[in-house]
């Protein structure tokens, strides 16, 4: 009899257990050896099920397998992508909440869970060398009209080598990553205050579980460098001083016009701040989107003062992460956002120059 295998089922395997996961009902069981074994014969030899021995018995009825095809997939990307999405789709809910009153019973219940630990604390660089920034030109961006600064906000990727003015960056950075002092102010004082802080743009569960790392490389007056940028003080802490004209270019998957860049930012995301809150892996999916919602303000905020921007997921991660010194796991580099002086081009001049004879261009990175 045939052996068809259930796409939501992965094993995973460490010291002195197997683990059976089915990702879509969000359970594990630890499995056996025998059942174990059989799993991987039946993998190699498909035709070998019989519904008669009790362990091809017990796999088939506990859904890790079937003798009748499963229905078609249009998934795709590989397993792994598979496996993230749906395991972090449509999470169980125990005892759906029937009411407004007992879904806020149970979340602010959630909530005082978490609060029984600390969350764990920012990056604090304030110790080393720091650089004091230029204060924000913030009616720079109160005068910019929103609407022009959305339609002409496009990716660049053709920067000249005029240097970015500090105030510039002063002003990027606080309109996009500072926390505002006249946000917190307005926060629900049952609010903890180590999560009150708020920025322009919004976080999951307010937590602002993400750092930012700037990366100097032509800005005028300032030696080019790697910096962690300090919500609170608006300063910039030393990471690095002065880089190789190559590093950035480098990092970033060898997208070789970013030599030109006059600044940018690597958005990491503090995953640990997320785990204290939302145990569940769905909030990964929330890590990412705070980091593209700290993106796009970033580039409107320099579209405001009159800068060409650039954003990159492609990097090389493990080089960012030594670079900036980060070590532990609950924290990870997730996207780049830059800035300078451009042409405004979305073509580089590498494939301008190659496509200058043809007629057409497929999809953009
Ligand atoms: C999540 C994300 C990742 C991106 N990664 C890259 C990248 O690695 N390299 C690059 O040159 N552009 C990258 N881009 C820029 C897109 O190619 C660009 O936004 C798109 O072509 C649309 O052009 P526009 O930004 O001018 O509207 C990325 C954009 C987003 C939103």
């Amino acid at each position: 009899m045939p052996t068809y295998f259930n796409r939501d089922i992965f094993l995973q395997v460490s010291k002195e257990q197997v683990v059976l996961w089915n990702v879509r009902e969000h359970r594990q069981y630890s499995i056996d050896s025998a059942h174990a074994k059989r799993l991987v014969e039946l993998a190699l030899e498909s035709a070998s099920l019989d519904a008669s021995n009790p362990i091809d018995e017990a796999l088939l009825n506990g859904g890790a397998i079937s003798n009748a095809p499963y229905p078609p997939e249009s998934w795709g990307w590989d397993a792994l992508a598979r496996i993230f999405h749906i395991g972090t789709s449509d999470i169980p809910q125990p005892s759906p909440p029937t009411s407004g009153a007992q879904w806020a019973n149970s979340n602010l219940a959630a909530c005082a869970n978490a609060a029984k630990h600390p969350i764990p604390p920012a990056r604090d660089t304030t110790r080393g060398d720091s650089l004091r920034l230029p204060p924000p030109d913030v009616m720079r961006l109160q005068t910019a009209s929103f609407w022009e600064c959305c339609k002409t906000r496009s990716t660049c990727r053709e920067f000249t080598s005029k240097p970015t003015d500090l105030q510039d960056v002063s002003t990027v950075l606080y309109g996009s990553l500072a926390f505002l002092r006249e946000r917190t102010e307005n926060v629900h004082p049952s609010v903890p205050s180590s999560i009150n802080n708020r920025r322009t743009s919004p976080s999951g569960g307010g937590l602002n579980a993400s750092e930012a790392y700037v990366v100097f490389q032509n800005v005028a007056g300032a030696p080019s460098g790697l910096f962690h940028y300090n919500p609170i003080s608006h300063t910039l802490g030393c990471i690095k001083h002065s880089l190789s004209p190559d590093w950035l270019s480098y990092a970033l998957s060898d997208q070789y016009f970013s030599r030109e860049l006059g600044f940018g930012v690597f958005l990491a995301g503090r995953l640990d701040r997320m785990w204290w809150k939302y145990p569940h892996s769905r909030a990964y999916r929330v890590s990412l989107l705070d980091i593209g919602h700290l993106s796009q303000t970033f580039l409107l905020c320099a579209t405001a003062c009159g800068l060409h921007t650039w954003l990159s997921g492609a990097f090389r991660d493990r080089e960012v992460r030594t670079q900036l010194l980060i070590q532990d796991d609950g924290e990870q580099p997730l996207f780049f956002v830059g800035a300078g002086h451009g042409t405004g081009d979305e073509l580089d001049p590498e494939r301008r120059a190659i496509l200058s004879n043809s007629e057409s261009i497929g999809a953009s990175p």
